[in-house]
């Protein structure tokens, strides 16, 4: 008898560029795209899980409420997951969870959230941003360039969430710290851990100043309306606060820093949005999709078995969907690794993800990517990188894609 040849082992999750290509997805997915577009890859921990990269696979599975976000289900591939929200533990938030939960705490938020309310805010964003930029002129450039990530990438995104939730402004470097921490793919389980605990310390806190002294902002609305009619705990209101702030922080500021030195890269298109500034809008869902920062993720466990591009997902296998593959897709768009701001389907990008967890935050995160670079092209068009673009320090090391510093000149 012929002993039968074991399995080939499942390739290791894709998370580098190619070298010499930082915009570009992490090396290896296009061509598992082409070739095995639903294949088995194997994680840090030496668990498996699957890795979908077409368009059409990734939104058929976001959009099947057959696949699980909860992170306690059997199978959720949690290894080498450190983006977004915490995974465990009562302030998981409802990223984690599956309906009827979701669709509850979720609803509660939402109208904080709606265009309306986003556009409300687009006159403090531009004061925010022009503050900064005032602040970033008035630097001596001579001695030292300015990292555009510490000037602006950073404090707008923290500032614009702080003033949602009501986190005093003057907290925003520990949470720069803390969050970082919890993202970074590097740092071993335990400060992790540390960092989370801290950061919780810190927001009960937050909340009980809030259930002593009311704002206006969205935690002391689920404290007075939610939490007083016993639709909440506190730990509920404390869950949301986490969710949203970490979700919201590090995720807009590296999406900022991307599009700002792509756009230093590229003379023409720079041009073409300083001349018409109406194609802005357009720019920002091309650079979402150009960038799609979310780089190993979002996550599934299947709770039945389901049947994806003739592939048998069993109940309790894990699923990995990949974004930056998903997003140059060149079935769903042409000539993929171009970045066209007249592209004319770009808003159909997956960077948000799809299907009922589909980012609450979007239209907060396109208004302060659009206030930004407008400004930035307007103010600065001079701006360059302070040295040559490979020695800047890209974050292929964290789950959310970007630079962990951008010192330009102009
Ligand atoms: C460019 C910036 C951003 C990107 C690329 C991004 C990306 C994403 C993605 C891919 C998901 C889906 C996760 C999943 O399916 O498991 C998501 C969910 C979420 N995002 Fe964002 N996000 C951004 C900014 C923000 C901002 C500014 C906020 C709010 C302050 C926010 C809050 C959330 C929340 C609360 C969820 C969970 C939604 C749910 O589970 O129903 N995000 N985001």
């Amino acid at each position: 008898m012929t002993p039968t040849a074991p399995a080939p082992a499942p390739a290791r999750l894709p998370t580098e560029p190619p070298p010499g290509c930082p915009f570009d997805p992490p090396a290896g997915l296009d061509r598992l795209r082409v070739e095995e577009p639903l294949s088995k890859v194997s994680l840090p921990d030496g668990t498996w899980a699957w890795l979908a990269t077409r368009y059409a696979d990734v939104r058929a599975i976001l959009g099947d409420q057959r696949f699980s976000s909860d992170t306690t289900r059997p199978g959720y591939p949690l290894s080498g997951m450190t983006g977004g929200a915490p995974v465990d533990g009562a302030a998981r938030g409802f990223i984690r969870m599956d309906p009827p939960d979701h669709t509850r705490l979720r609803r509660m938020v939402t109208r904080d959230f709606m265009v309306k309310r986003v556009e409300a805010l687009r006159p403090t964003l531009q004061k925010i941003t022009d503050e900064l930029c005032d602040a970033m002129e008035q630097t001596d450039r001579a001695e030292h360039p300015v990292d555009l990530v510490q000037a602006l990438a950073l404090p707008l995104p923290s500032l614009a969430i702080s003033l949602l939730l009501g986190v005093p402004y003057d907290d925003h470097e520990k949470f720069q710290h803390l969050t970082g921490q919890l993202l970074s793919r590097e740092l071993p389980e335990e400060e992790r851990a540390t960092a989370r605990k801290e950061l919780l310390v810190y927001l009960n806190g937050l909340v009980a100043a809030k259930e002593a002294e009311p704002g206006e902002d969205i935690l002391s609305r689920l404290l007075t309306e939610q939490y007083a009619q016993g639709e909440l705990t506190r730990e509920d209101v404390v869950a949301f606060a986490a969710l949203l702030l970490i979700a919201g922080h590090e995720t807009t500021a590296n999406m900022i820093g991307l599009s700002a030195l792509s756009l230093m890269l590229d003379h023409e298109t720079a041009d073409q949005l300083r001349e018409d500034p109406s194609l802005i809008r357009g720019a920002v869902e091309e650079l979402l999709r150009f960038h799609s920062i979310i780089r190993n993720g979002p996550r599934r466990a299947a709770t039945e078995d389901v049947e994806i591009d003739g592939h048998l997902i069993r109940a309790g296998e894990g699923v990995i969907v990949a974004v930056p593959a998903a997003n140059r897709d060149e079935a769903t768009f042409p000539e993929p690794d171009r970045l066209d701001v007249c592209r004319p389907n770009s808003q159909h990008h997956v960077a948000f993800g799809y299907g009922i967890h589909q980012c609450l935050g979007q239209a907060l995160a396109r208004a302060e990517l659009q206030v930004v670079i407008g400004t930035l092209l307007h103010r600065f068009p001079g701006m360059r990188p302070a040295g040559p673009v490979d020695e800047v320090p890209f974050r292929t090391d964290m789950a959310i894609y970007g630079c962990h510093e951008l010192p330009v000149t102009w």
